[in-house]
Order: structure tokens, then C-alpha cells, then sequence
């Protein structure tokens, strides 16, 4: 079967650059198109890119001429790694032109008629796409994945509201420098250092989770009903983003219980067989010291949420340690897991 032709906005960054490596040998999605801003467009991308990644530039990529962010792309599917000061303009201006947009910014995630996706979690959320189109008069769409800290926490926390049902959140994130992407955090500020903020992300990580396992309504999204409270910190790790939870239950669970949730949570069956859906959306670590960034975030090709240290909690009910990707899981890797979904449902025609 022909493979599906995509664009890459803002193909250049740090999250362009994981866009890339996760679609070099995709089975279903080929890359078109490559677009950045007027710096970039003209160039071929290897000049075009400063590249930041461990795994070689593929070679499919390094002589594509890189094109601006207009609509006018050889392709149905636009991937976008935009930054956040012109991402919410141009996703719309594509969405309007008949594109499927796959965002990572932070623009329309809390729009009340985008899906913020995890494909897992609330694959149903997709129910608001025609609504979408009609309100704003798209001929396409955009869909949104999560804060990479807020996806990690949805993903160790979904399953358990789906069974025992949330009552109270509170998380502390250790969350890497890649999160912030290229040059990202003065080295002078991270080196042997610890940030205690980071600008916007408790407040996305508490609203975010709450839209993510919320329901859809009328003409919107229905929050869920539980409080979360976070404290964001910025630590020098490169790729990782470690979260450690206490959450409290309206139906008490012991942990052998919420151990056994996660382990069996395999997510939609539509979702399963999906190319790049993990085999296990979250596993469980059984040693006392892990999961670790350096040691462990790549593993399952960085698209399944490491929960350890589960136990009993003074506080709450109980409390866990959680580690996610965040430039794969946490961005380029849940995007085109969110567009392999919309594919599958039939939204757009193979
Ligand atoms: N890093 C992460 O872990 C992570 C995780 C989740 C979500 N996100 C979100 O993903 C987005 C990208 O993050 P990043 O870390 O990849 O940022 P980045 O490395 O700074 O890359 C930004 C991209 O946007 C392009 N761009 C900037 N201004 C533009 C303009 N006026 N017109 C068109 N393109 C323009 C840049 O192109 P040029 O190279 O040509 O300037 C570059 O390709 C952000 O919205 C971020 O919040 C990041």
C-alpha cells in the first residue's frame, strides 16, 4: 500500500528533528515536506538544521530544500514542532486549507473543541472533530498532544481514575533540559543546579490533566472531576522527565490492586495494533531504586510511562515514581501515534 505523504512544521527544532527520526522508516507515513521559518526555507536541511540528535540526520532528509509554513504542501498531514509565538497562527491558517494538524504546542490544547489526545486514554475525544470542523469552518483539523510533563502523569494516573477514580493529584516533576529545547537553559543556570520553575507548566500539567480524562460534552470537553497540584523543577538531565506522584482514590484500592491496573491497561483495542503503540502503555519497575532517566527512558522505544516505588502514602492513598520521554511519548512519538488513530478510525482516507 502507498505510503501517506506529511509535512514536518518547524522541521528544523529540536522536536522537528524526533518528528524525523520517528518517521525515517514509518510503514504508513512518508516524509513530503519540510517547512521552518524564513531563516531556514530555501536551504537543504542538512544546512538548514543544527542537529542536535545522537542518531545520525537520515538520508532521505538532508537534500529536501526546506519550504516556509504556508499551505500550499504536497500533503494531507502536517506534524507540527512550531514554537509556541507563531504555532497557534499557522496551525490554524493550514487547518482551514484542509490539513490535519498534529500539534505540540501549547496554542489550542485547551481550545474547547481541540482533542488533546492520548490515544490510550480518551481515543473518544476525536468525537469533537466535526464539531471543530463546523464551528470554525476547517475543511481539516487540529489535534493536540499534551505537555510532555502532563503526559506522563496522564498516562500513570488515567488508568487508575478509569478504575478507582481520582479524588486528589499532587505531583513534583524533575523534568530535563531537552524539554526546553535548543539552546534551552543557560548551562550556568543547570550545572549542578536545580530550577524551581518553569515558566506556565504547573498550570498545564494541573488543567491538562484534567481535559485529558474529562468527557466529551455538548459542544466541549467536560473536565474530570478530581484536583491535581504541581511544582515543576528544572534538573540536568538531558532526556527524561521524572515525576513523583501521591494521589488519593474515591474508591480505595490497596497496591497490589493499582500494580495489577496498570500492568493489565492495554488501552482501546483500536489503538493496539497501532505501529507505534507501545506493547504496554505503562510498565511496572521492580526495583527499589528505578526507573532512572539515564538508565531507563529509552527503553520501549521511549513510548510507555515507567511507574516505580509504588506504596502506601501518610498523606494520600498512595504515592509512585513515574518516568516518560519527552521528546518522543512527550512530543514527536504521541503525535504520530495520535495520527496513525485518525487514520485507523477512517478520518482520513488512506
Ligand atoms: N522540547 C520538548 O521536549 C517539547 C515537548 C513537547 C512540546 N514541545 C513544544 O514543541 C514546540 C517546539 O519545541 P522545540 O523544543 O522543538 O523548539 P525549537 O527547537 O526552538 O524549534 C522551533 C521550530 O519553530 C520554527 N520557527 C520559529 N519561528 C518560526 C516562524 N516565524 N515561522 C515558522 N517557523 C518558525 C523554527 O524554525 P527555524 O529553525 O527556521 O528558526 C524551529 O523549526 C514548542 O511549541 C514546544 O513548546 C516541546
Amino acid at each position: 500500500m502507498a505510503k501517506i505523504p506529511v509535512g514536518i512544521l518547524g522541521a528544523t527544532g529540536a522536536v522537528g528533528q524526533k518528528f524525523i527520526l520517528q518517521l525515517a522508516d514509518h510503514p504508513w507515513f512518508e516524509i513530503r515536506e519540510l517547512a521552518a521559518s524564513q531563516r531556514s526555507s530555501g536551504k537543504r536541511y542538512q544546512e538548514a538544521a543544527n542537529w542536535i540528535q545522537s542518531r545520525p540526520m537520515p538520508e532521505s532528509v538532508r537534500d529536501m530544500v526546506v519550504k516556509e509554513c504556508r499551505p500550499d504542501l504536497q500533503c494531507e498531514i502536517a506534524f507540527s514542532g512550531l514554537d509556541s509565538s507563531v504555532a497557534g497562527e499557522i496551525e490554524e491558517t493550514f487547518a482551514q486549507e484542509g490539513f490535519w494538524v498534529f500539534s505540540n504546542a501549547k496554542n489550542h490544547r485547551m481550545d474547547p473543541d481541540v482533542p488533546l489526545l492520548i490515544t490510550e486514554l480518551n481515543p473518544e475525544h476525536l468525537e469533537i472533530i466535526p464539531r471543530q470542523q463546523q464551528n470554525r469552518g476547517w475543511k481539516g483539523a487540529i489535534i493536540t498532544n499534551p505537555n510532555c510533563s502532563a503526559i506522563v502523569l496522564a498516562l500513570s494516573i488515567g488508568p487508575l481514575h478509569q478504575s478507582f477514580e481520582l479524588e486528589r493529584v499532587h505531583v513534583v516533576t524533575f523534568q530535563a533540559i531537552s524539554g526546553a529545547g535548543y539552546p534551552g537553559v543557560p548551562s550556568i543556570d543547570i550545572l549542578g543546579n536545580v530550577v524551581p520553575f518553569i515558566p506556565g507548566e504547573e498550570d498545564k500539567i494541573e488543567t491538562e490533566s484534567q481535559k485529558i480524562l474529562g468527557r466529551v460534552a455538548e459542544n466541549s470537553f467536560e473536565p474530570a472531576d478530581f484536583i491535581v497540584s504541581s511544582h515543576a523543577n528544572r534538573v540536568p538531565v538531558e532526556e527524561g522527565h521524572l515525576e513523583c506522584v501521591s494521589l488519593s482514590l474515591k474508591r480505595k484500592a490497596t497496591v497490589e490492586e493499582v500494580i495489577g491496573c496498570w500492568e493489565e491497561f492495554r488501552g482501546p483495542k483500536q489503538v493496539q495494533g497501532l505501529p507505534s503503540a507501545p506493547a504496554q502503555p505503562v510498565v511496572v519497575v521492580p526495583e527499589e531504586n528505578r526507573p532512572q532517566p539515564r538508565r531507563d527512558v529509552e527503553k520501549y522505544d521511549g513510548m510507555s510511562a515507567l511507574v516505580g516505588r509504588v506504596r502506601e502514602c501518610s498523606l494520600f492513598d498512595l504515592k509512585f515514581v513515574v518516568l516518560g520521554h519527552n521528546t518522543i511519548r512527550g512530543a514527536a512519538g504521541a503525535s504520530i501515534l495520535n495520527a496513525e488513530l485518525v487514520v485507523e478510525t477512517g478520518l482520513i482516507k488512506r
